[in-house]
């Protein structure tokens, strides 16, 4: 049974205070599967969930340009963005598997584009830009287990 979740921030700092919600109750090897257009706020919060982490490192793996890992005190953060890749293969090729069985949390943003890669149990993430709204953001989480929002 899926759990949805759904939000409008009304900013950038709204978007990444919902992402520490978020965050404090993610486990090891959690996936986010995120999908919505360019601008939409996908990467603001990821950054909110790495601040939240604790995150004092920041590494560009050398090899795959498309995955960034951040190294947190007691959680790696494994952010992937797909939007130049093809299909779910490609990420799979460049070893994919390994990074799920790592106890990281791994963010993937453009997830529909490598649908074929992303786990079933992966919490999904909709992004979209709220119409007549410039800081409008329009956030929807499909979670395989409860989350709770509430303070
Ligand atoms: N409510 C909001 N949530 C997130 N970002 C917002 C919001 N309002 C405005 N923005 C702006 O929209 C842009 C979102 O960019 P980004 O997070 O990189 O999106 P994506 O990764 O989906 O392309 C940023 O410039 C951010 O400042
Ligand atoms: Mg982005």
């Amino acid at each position: 049974m899926m759990h949805e979740y759904h939000f409008f921030t009304h900013s950038p700092e709204e978007t990444t205070l919902l992402a520490t919600k978020m965050a404090a109750q993610l486990l090891p090897g959690d996936v986010l599967a995120m999908r919505g257009n360019l601008a939409s706020g996908k990467t603001t919060f990821t950054q909110g969930l790495t601040s939240y982490f604790d995150i004092a490192e920041y590494a560009l793996s050398p090899t795959f340009t498309y995955i960034n890992e951040y190294h947190g005190k007691s959680q790696d953060v494994i952010h992937i963005d797909a939007y130049r890749l093809t299909s779910g293969a490609e990420l799979i090729t460049m070893g994919i598997w390994e990074y799920y069985e790592s106890g990281a949390i791994i963010v993937i943003e453009w997830a529909d584009i490598v649908a074929a890669a992303i786990p079933e149990d992966a919490i999904g993430m909709s992004f979209r830009a709220v119409a007549g709204e410039d800081n409008g953001r329009e956030i929807v989480i499909h979670s395989p287990r409860l989350l709770s929002f509430f303070e």
